[in-house]
């Protein structure tokens, strides 16, 4: 078999926590990677070139279509294309949790553009350079959470919800460009936004934990190895999915 060409992806959201972890994995892997972030971008890019690694930083706000549409720019000045897209960034770790009551509008407002508008715009600004790449690979990350629907993330439920909901339409309308659109889901991951706030303590150690076939907690390299599948050419076959990662706590 033929050694794979490396892709040239951006993970947005790369700065930090499970975004970094994909970066390094699909970097260490030989792919060209661009990390688009709203902070920490260059930071983390510098950190893994040190290691040998191709990686550049951009300081993006997923919500704004100038900051997309100058990412997906720098990422072609920089590599002279684009293959993948790896839309990661979400508000999570900082959600205040509460019943679904006292969510406000504009908290509930302001989930959904950061989770669902910003993938959306991302998707958009890259097309016409994963068409043109030929073997496009679009990953949203989702979550499990649309179908073990926890209490007191209302809002955050139905924006992963709607990420595979997307992943799916997207995944039909893009096929005739050869481009394929899937989902990961997470289960509770102790990425730094989660160890950095008190996240653990908000979730509880039952839901961490329980109704998980494999017991124990899940880390951001639990994730990597399924990023790095959905896009190698191996995996052209497989769209429009959603990939549980979470030790067996669903099985979709
Ligand atoms: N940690 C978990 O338990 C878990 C579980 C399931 C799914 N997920 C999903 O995995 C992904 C990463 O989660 P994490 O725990 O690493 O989160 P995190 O909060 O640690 O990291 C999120 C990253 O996204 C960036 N970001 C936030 N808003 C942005 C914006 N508007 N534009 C650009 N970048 C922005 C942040 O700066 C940060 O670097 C998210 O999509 C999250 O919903 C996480």
């Amino acid at each position: 078999m033929k050694p794979e060409i490396p892709k040239r992806i951006i993970v947005t959201g790369g700065a930090s926590g499970i975004g970094y972890a994909f970066s390094e994995h699909l970097a260490q892997l030989g792919h060209r990677i661009a990390i688009a972030d709203l902070r920490g971008a260059d930071e983390a890019a510098a950190r893994l070139r040190e290691s040998g690694l191709q990686v550049i930083g951009l300081r993006a706000d997923v919500v704004s279509e100038t900051d997309v549409a100058a990412m997906a720019a720098a990422t072609v000045a920089e590599y002279g294309g684009i293959d993948g897209l790896v839309n990661n960034a979400a508000l999570f770790t900082t959600l205040a949790l509460k019943p679904f009551e006292q969510i406000t509008n504009q908290e509930w407002m302001r989930v959904m553009e950061v989770n669902t508008l910003g993938p959306f715009n991302c998707a958009k600004a890259v097309l016409p350079h994963l068409r043109e790449s030929g073997r496009g690979r679009l990953v949203n990350i989702a979550s499990t959470v649309p179908i073990k629907a926890p209490s007191n993330m209302a809002h955050y439920v139905a924006s992963k919800g709607a990420v595979i909901a997307f992943t799916r339409a997207l995944a039909r309308e893009l096929a005739k460009d050869h481009i394929t659109v899937n989902a990961i889901a997470p289960g509770f991951t102790l990425s730094n936004g989660v160890l950095q706030t008190d996240m653990q303590d908000r979730i509880g150690e039952n839901a961490r934990t329980t109704g998980r076939c494999i017991q124990r907690d899940q880390v951001p390299s639990d994730l990597v190895a399924a990023l790095a599948y959905l896009v190698s050419d191996g995996a052209s076959f497989v769209t429009g999915q959603t990939h549980a990662v979470d030790g067996g706590s669903v099985f979709l």
